[in-house]
C-alpha cells in the first residue's frame, strides 16, 4: 500500500516475521511472551478477555471520542478550503449509552490484565472524557491526576461561535485506590510540567510533518495520530525501562514505538488493517528517540512563555 512516515522515506518489501498476530474466534489464550511487542488485528473486546490477568505495567488508551460532527463540512473562512474533522467510521456510535458501554467494557477488561501496581492513561477531548472519568472511579479505578495537554497549534474555531478547543485531557490512575508501590519518576513531571513546581500542564504540538504516517495518497493515514512527545511524556514519567506497556486501540501504534524507543516493552491492539499495516511499516523503519528525535523546539518555547506568565 506504501505507507510511510512521512511520506519520505520508501517502504521496505520485507514485513517483519511475526510482528502482526491476527486474532482467530479459535484462539481461546495468548501468553505475555507471544504478545510482547507485538501487535494483535483484531477487536480489543474480544482480545483482551484472552489476555492473562495483571499482565502489564503501564496502559494508554486514546479511545474513540465519539465526536458527533454528523459529516457536516466545514470551511476555513480565510483560505475557504475544507476542515479535516474525525468522521471515520470507528469514531461512530448510535448513543451516548451504546459509547458507555463499549468504555465500560474496554476499562473493565483492561483492569484486569493490569498488574496490580500498574497505572493507566486515558486520553480524550470535552466531548468524551467526563464520561470517561465518570466509568473509570465507577468501575474502582483511583484517579491520580489529571494533565492538560496544552496545544500549540490547534485548529481555530472557524465559525468564531465557541472558544478554539486546544486542549486534551489525560487522566492517570491506579487499578484500585489501595494499589500500592506504582512507579512515578517525579523529576520528569516537573521537567514537563509548566513552572517551577511542574504543574500538571504540558504545552506541546499536534502531530504534524515527518512524524505524520501517510497513506498511499500523501493524505493522512490516521486522523487522530498522537505526538511522539506526547507518549514521550507518559512513559518516562510512569514506567521502567524493560516494563511492559499495553495500548488496546493503537491506531499508528505511537504507543509502541515510542515505549520500544526508550526501551520498554509493548504490546498493541488494533482493529482496522489499514492502520496495523501502518504500524508494521513504521516499525520497518524504526524510531530512535535519543539520536534522530529531540523534543519539539517550538513546545519548548512555548512552555517557556507559559512560565512566564506566572
Ligand atoms: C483515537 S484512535 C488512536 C490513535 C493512536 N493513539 C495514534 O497515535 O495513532 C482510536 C483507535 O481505536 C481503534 N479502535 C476502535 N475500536 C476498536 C476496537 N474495538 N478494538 C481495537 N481497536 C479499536 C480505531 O480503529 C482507532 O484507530
Amino acid at each position: 500500500m506504501g505507507l510511510t512516515p512521512g511520506g519520505k522515506q520508501p517502504p521496505l518489501d520485507q514485513s517483519i516475521p511475526g510482528f502482526v498476530i491476527q486474532d482467530r474466534a479459535r484462539k481461546k489464550k495468548y501468553s505475555v511472551a507471544e504478545l510482547t511487542n507485538k501487535v494483535v488485528l483484531g477487536d480489543a473486546l474480544k482480545v483482551l478477555p484472552k489476555m492473562e490477568a495483571e499482565s502489564f505495567d503501564m496502559v494508554f488508551v486514546d479511545p474513540p471520542y465519539f465526536l458527533q460532527l454528523q459529516g457536516r463540512k466545514l470551511k476555513r473562512w480565510n483560505v475557504q478550503t475544507d476542515v479535516e474533522g474525525v468522521t471515520d467510521d470507528w469514531d461512530q456510535f448510535s448513543s451516548f449509552e451504546e459509547y458507555d458501554q463499549f468504555i465500560g467494557n474496554l476499562l473493565t477488561e483492561l483492569k484486569r490484565v493490569m498488574k496490580p501496581a500498574a497505572t493507566i492513561w486515558v486520553i480524550g477531548t470535552y466531548h468524551n472524557i467526563f464520561r470517561v472519568g465518570g466509568l473509570m472511579q465507577d468501575i474502582g479505578y483511583w484517579t491520580l491526576n489529571d494533565v492538560i495537554w496544552l496545544k500549540t497549534n490547534p485548529m481555530p474555531n472557524w465559525l468564531g461561535v465557541r472558544f478554539t478547543n486546544a486542549t486534551e485531557t489525560l487522566i492517570w490512575a491506579l487499578k484500585d485506590k489501595d494499589a500500592k508501590g506504582y512507579t512515578f519518576h517525579k523529576d520528569c513531571a516537573k521537567a514537563f510540567g509548566v513552572g517551577k513546581v511542574g504543574a500538571n500542564v504540558w504545552v506541546l504540538p499536534i502531530c504534524t510533518g515527518k512524524q505524520r504516517l501517510k497513506d498511499e495518497n500523501a493524505q493522512k493515514l490516521h486522523s487522530t495520530q498522537k505526538p511522539i512527545e506526547l507518549l514521550r511524556r507518559v512513559i518516562l514519567t510512569s514506567t521502567n525501562e524493560g516494563d511492559l506497556v499495553l495500548d488496546p486501540v493503537a491506531g499508528t501504534g505511537t504507543t509502541g514505538a515510542v515505549a520500544q524507543a526508550l526501551g520498554r516493552d509493548f504490546s498493541m491492539i488494533e482493529v482496522n488493517p489499514r492502520y496495523v499495516e501502518g504500524i508494521e511499516q513504521r516499525f520497518e523503519h524504526g524510531l530512535s528517540l535519543t539520536t534522530e528525535y529531540s523534543p519539539d523546539e517550538e513546545a519548548d518555547a512555548k512552555q517557556r512563555e507559559v512560565q512566564q506568565l506566572k
